[in-house]
């Protein structure tokens, strides 16, 4: 029986929705509180039982090898200065073998995941995408792993969005149910506002086999000229059962400017250093700007 024992995160995207911090910084670094975003995703790639992480990087993606090197000068200087908290914090995550290859052109997803299928082989593997952090009892990508053990068949996590969202994400028409796993019909990326098949929304973990590989090196550009990963899912669903798996947990989405504020302040209030501080300013904030915005009749009851 195979296992999943590696896992790419592709980090070669431009970051547009970030500019200009991502100019010259990669959007996989920008932190939520004092952690970068990669980080999240290692740490859930390793508590899901992950030996081996390959990183796709590009141009200007150095920083994210450094974070996840050791720094023995700063190591040195909090040694010396008593910071032993902060000597852990520094050294962490090091349980694992973080491995490196660069994506010489950002054209798309799928020519992300394609440049890494030598470290890969032919062995299963998992995808883990930085934009979307989720908080679990069970790390999400180990109840995708789960799964695979069982069915031996590539999975990918979704997870429901509303009607309006639909159109941000690769949408799943299911088929046969069986508990929170679905046989799959079509896997549809970004479909038009009201076209949707579901609202069970592919959510940037993924379990293939190898041989996706090879779809996604007969795949044509698709939208954006880029090789999209959702196309080449599509099609080895119709030689090979490609499931979507609904996981448990609450997610994050960083990839975003709303989202990341929303993260920010969601993990902010789960930080007990922090946590009175902010709530109370949060609360000044919202009555201050409900009294200045009352001239132009702005009711914020009714958001949600
Ligand atoms: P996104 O489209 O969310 O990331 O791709 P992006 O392109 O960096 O961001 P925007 O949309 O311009 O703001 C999802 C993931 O796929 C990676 C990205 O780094 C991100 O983690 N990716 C995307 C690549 O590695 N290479 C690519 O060519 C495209």
């Amino acid at each position: 029986m195979k296992t999943v024992k590696k896992a790419i995160i592709p980090s070669a995207g431009l970051g547009t929705r970030f500019l200009p911090a991502t100019k010259a910084m990669p959007k996989e670094m920008l932190p939520i509180l004092e952690k970068p975003t990669i980080q999240y995703i290692v740490e859930e790639a390793i508590a899901s039982g992950i030996e081996d992480i390959i990183i796709v990087t590009g141009k200007g993606k150095r920083a994210i090898e450094d974070h996840f090197d050791r720094n023995f000068e700063l190591e040195e200087t909090l040694i010396k200065r008593g910071k032993l908290g902060l000597l852990e914090k520094v050294r962490q995550p090091s349980e694992v073998e973080i491995h490196y290859i660069r994506q010489k052109e950002p054209k798309g997803l799928g020519h992300a995941v394609w440049c890494a299928r030598k470290f890969i082989g032919n062995e299963p593997f998992a995808v883990l995408l930085g934009d979307d952090i989720v908080r679990s009892d069970q790390p999400a990508l180990k109840q995708l792993i789960e799964q695979f053990d069982v069915t031996q068949s590539s999975i990918v996590g979704v997870q429901m969005v509303e009607d309006y969202d639909t159109q941000r994400y690769g949408i799943v028409d299911p088929g046969l149910k069986e508990g929170k796993l679905y046989q799959v019909n079509n896997f549809v990326e970004k479909p038009k506002l009201g076209t949707a098949p579901s609202n069970l929304a592919i959510m940037g973990r993924y379990v293939f086999n190898p041989e996706i590989f090879d779809f996604i090196a007969s795949q044509d550009t698709g939208a954006d000229g880029e090789i999209q990963l959702t196309d080449a899912i599509q099609r080895m669903n119709q030689v090979q059962s490609v499931y979507a798996f609904d996981f448990s947990g609450r997610r994050y989405d960083v990839g975003e400017r709303l989202g990341f504020v929303k993260t920010t302040i969601d993990f902010a209030l789960e930080d007990q250093l922090i946590r009175e501080e902010l709530l109370n300013y949060l609360v000044r904030k919202i009555e201050e700007v409900k009294l200045a915005d009352k001239s132009l009749g702005y009711n914020y009851q009714k958001m949600e």
